[in-house]
């Protein structure tokens, strides 16, 4: 608390922050009006969602891992008005996955920081930044301000505020496996929304292999490994489901893609947000015919996430079957039989939760 009133006194005597933010404040402003709040925020009033007003923004979470749709998904919130996006806030820990020790602690401490827009002792994180621009690239309102105010950008004197004036605090990570976010949802004030995004492992290990960064990287390019991590999410989904029935919920990538419109409709029903036109702009620009390059979300969205049915060698599925197959089944995924079969077979069948 000391530490964010420091900052408030700092920020306030920097006339430079002080005309960024009173810009920026003028802007979502204009983006929300006309905004219908969802009913279950039971808010009338911008400001009961606006941090440095007193409020409580709306904070949705999405946990999932590499190459499994997120980047979709991110997308569809950030077009969302009113969102400051924190996308992938775990990036300064390098390719790995987090699972537990000192490391998960450092980790959903990291993630409560954000989540309060308090960029205090997050050093780690900011250090990292400027040499790996997309920690906030993808966060289209503070990078706006980062390419016309370079020497702000990674201060968290101008972080904190900036990020306070968003009634809408999205965020995704790739990083942090599933039973690590108990603590989070548990937080009422927090009042987090936590979607788990998963994909079928064949369609996310043959994406993963068009990254220079994922080879030779056991966390990323070894099928039984990422496996292990779906099994144990599927547990403590199954968990959660009962524990958490508001705010937590489980998809599976490929089932937004094959009806995106209406999927996407009732995900930001979950997340309390509006299907706003320019959400819907962006779903009738995105989801038709493929475009763009390979991490482009421009793309035919019911073939994108079966691409793997033709692009793999069928000793490659082989493999991954061979070790894959109990989280295949868990997540409700069909195995290929033979290589005819698995050019033309459904691999996506009925997700059953017990
Ligand atoms: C909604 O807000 C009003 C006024 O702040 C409060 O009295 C009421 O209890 C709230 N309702 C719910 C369901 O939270
Ligand atoms: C989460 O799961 C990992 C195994 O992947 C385990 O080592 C860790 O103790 C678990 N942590 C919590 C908080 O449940
Ligand atoms: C989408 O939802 C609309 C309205 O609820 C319904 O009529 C339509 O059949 C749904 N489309 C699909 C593909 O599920």
């Amino acid at each position: 608390m000391f530490v964010i009133l420091s900052l408030f006194l700092f920020y306030k005597t920097n006339p430079k922050i002080d005309g960024v933010l009173a810009e920026q404040r003028e802007v979502i402003e204009n983006h929300m009006k006309g905004y219908v709040f969802h009913s279950k925020l039971n808010v009338s009033n911008l400001k009961d969602l606006v941090l440095e007003e007193g409020g409580q923004p709306v904070r949705n979470l999405i946990v999932t891992t590499w190459r499994s749709g997120s980047t979709f998904m991110g997308d569809i919130l950030l077009s969302h008005p009113g969102t400051y996006y924190h996308y992938e806030p775990l990036l300064d820990f390098g390719i790995k996955q987090i699972r537990h020790g000192e490391e998960a602690a450092q980790a959903v401490r990291n993630l409560r920081h954000l989540l309060d827009c308090d960029y205090s002792e997050m050093e780690h994180y900011l250090r990292y930044g400027p040499s790996h621009p997309w920690l906030f690239s993808h966060n289209k309102f503070l990078w706006g301000r980062c390419k016309t105010s370079s020497d702000l950008c990674w201060k968290p004197e101008f972080l904190s505020p900036f990020c306070s004036l968003f009634p809408f605090q999205s965020l995704k990570t790739v990083r942090l496996r599933l039973n690590l976010t108990e603590e989070l949802l548990e937080d009422k004030k927090l009042g987090v929304r936590l979607l788990y995004l998963v994909r079928d492992p064949r369609g996310t290990l043959q994406s993963r292999r068009h990254r220079e960064w994922c080879p030779g990287k056991k966390d990323c390019d070894d099928p039984e490994t990422l496996c292990e991590d779906l099994i144990r999410d599927y547990i403590t989904a199954t968990v959660f489901r009962r524990k958490f029935p508001e705010s937590f919920r489980a998809v599976r990538y490929e089932d937004i893609s094959f009806n995106v419109f209406n999927e996407t409709k009732e995900l930001l029903d979950f997340f309390r947000l509006d299907f706003h036109p320019d959400i819907q702009k962006f779903l009738q620009t995105h989801t038709g015919r493929n475009k763009g390059g390979v991490s482009s979300t421009f793309r035919d969205s019911k073939a994108a996430p079966v691409h793997w049915q033709k692009d793999l060698a069928w000793e490659e599925v082989q493999r991954i079957q061979g070790v894959c197959e109990k989280a295949l089944r868990l997540w409700g995924y069909e195995l290929a039989e033979g290589e005819e079969h698995l050019r033309s077979f459904r691999p996506v069948g009925r997700l059953e939760f017990f």
